[in-house]
C-alpha cells in the first residue's frame, strides 16, 4: 500500500518553523516578515484564496496588507499601486491575485512588479533564473512539491518523472526543477500535454508522475507501474449529492486504484493544496532576509 504523503501535516510544520523563527526576529528587534496582497474584484474563489493566505500570515506573524480594489479599477491604477508597492521598503514581498478582469493585460502587470518582491515567482525574471538554477523564488505550486518530495526523502536521481500538463504554473516550471541538478531533481525528465501521442506508453515508465491537467480521475491504474510516485495536482469541484456542502473535489488521479499501485501519493484534498501557502509563506521569509537577491 502507498505512503500518503500528508501535505497538510507538512504545511503546518513549515507554518511552525517559520512562526519560531519570525518570533526570534521579533526577539532580536529585526524586521518583521511583511507580505501584501492586491485584489481586484470580487471574484469568490479569489476573495477566498487571498484571506486564507492573509489570516495565515497573521497567525504565524507575519505583517499582511490586503489591497482591495473595485473590479473597474483601470490598468493605470493597478500598475500605480504596483509601483507603490515597488517603493515601500516596509513591503518586504506582495502578489497580484490572479485571474485580472480582462480589461486588465495580466502580463504587463506581472512585469511591472519588482522581481525581488515577487513571491509569487512569477516574474520572467524570476522564471529566467529559476531555469538557470540561480537562486529565484519560485512559484508555489512547484516549491511545495519539491518540499513535498524532500521532506518524505523521496529519491529522485536517475529517476524518470513524466509531467502531465505545460502550464506556466505548474508544468513547465515543475519540468525544470525536477530536470536540474539538486535534491530534489537530477530526474529525465518528460514533459508531455495535449499533443502528447502515446501517453500511456510513456506513464507506463515514469517512477514518478506529476498531474498537473484539471481533469478529474485522469490518470487510472492501468497507465501506471507499480510502485510509482504521483503527485496530484488537480482540484476540480464537481457537484455531489453525496456530501453535505452539495460538492466535492476530485483531483486528476483515479485515486483509491492508483493508490494500490503506488509506493508514495498524495491525495486530494490535502495533498499538494496545503503547501501553496507554505511556499507563499517561505518566499516571503526570503524576501524579508534579502535571500535571493542580496
Ligand atoms: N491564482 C491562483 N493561484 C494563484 C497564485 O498562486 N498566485 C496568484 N497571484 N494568483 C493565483
Amino acid at each position: 500500500m502507498a505512503t500518503i504523503i500528508d501535505g497538510k501535516a507538512i504545511s503546518e510544520d513549515i507554518q511552525n518553523e517559520i512562526a519560531i523563527e519570525v518570533q526570534s526576529l521579533a526577539e532580536q528587534g529585526r524586521k518583521i516578515p511583511h507580505l501584501a496582497a492586491i485584489l481586484v474584484g470580487n471574484d469568490g474563489a479569489s476573495e477566498t484564496y487571498v484571506g486564507s493566505k492573509v489570516k495565515t500570515c497573521e497567525k504565524i506573524g507575519f505583517l499582511s496588507t490586503l489591497i482591495k480594489l473595485p473590479a473597474e479599477t483601470s490598468e493605470n491604477e493597478l500598475l500605480f499601486r504596483i509601483k507603490n508597492l515597488n517603493e515601500d521598503d516596509d513591503i518586504d514581498g506582495y502578489i497580484v491575485q490572479l485571474p485580472l478582469p480582462k480589461h486588465i493585460n495580466e502580463q504587463k502587470v506581472i512585469e511591472a512588479i519588482d522581481p525581488r518582491k515577487d513571491v509569487d515567482g512569477f516574474h520572467p525574471q524570476n522564471v529566467g533564473r529559476m531555469a538557470l538554477n540561480l537562486p529565484a523564488y519560485l512559484p508555489a505550486t512547484p516549491y511545495g512539491i519539491i518540499q513535498l518530495l524532500d521532506r518524505y526523502n523521496i529519491v529522485t536521481e536517475g529517476k524518470h518523472c513524466v509531467v502531465i500538463g505545460r502550464s506556466n504554473i505548474v508544468g513547465s516550471p515543475m519540468s525544470l526543477l525536477m530536470a536540474r541538478n539538486s535534491n530534489p531533481g537530477n530526474c529525465t525528465v518528460t514533459l508531455t500535454h495535449s499533443k502528447t501521442k502515446n501517453l500511456k506508453e510513456i506513464t507506463l515508465q515514469a517512477d514518478i508522475i506529476i498531474v498537473a491537467l484539471g481533469k478529474p480521475e485522469f490518470l487510472t491504474a492501468d497507465m501506471v507501474k507499480d510502485g510509482v510516485v504521483v503527485i496530484d495536482v488537480g482540484i476540480t469541484r464537481m457537484p455531489s449529492d453525496k456530501t453535505k456542502s452539495g460538492y466535492k473535489l476530485f483531483g486528476d488521479v483515479k485515486y483509491d486504484e492508483v493508490a494500490a499501485k503506488a509506493s508514495f501519493i498524495t491525495p486530494v484534498p490535502g495533498g499538494v493544496g496545503p503547501m501553496t501557502i507554505a511556499s507563499l509563506l517561505m518566499n516571503t521569509l526570503k524576501a524579508s532576509k534579502k535571500e535571493i537577491y542580496g
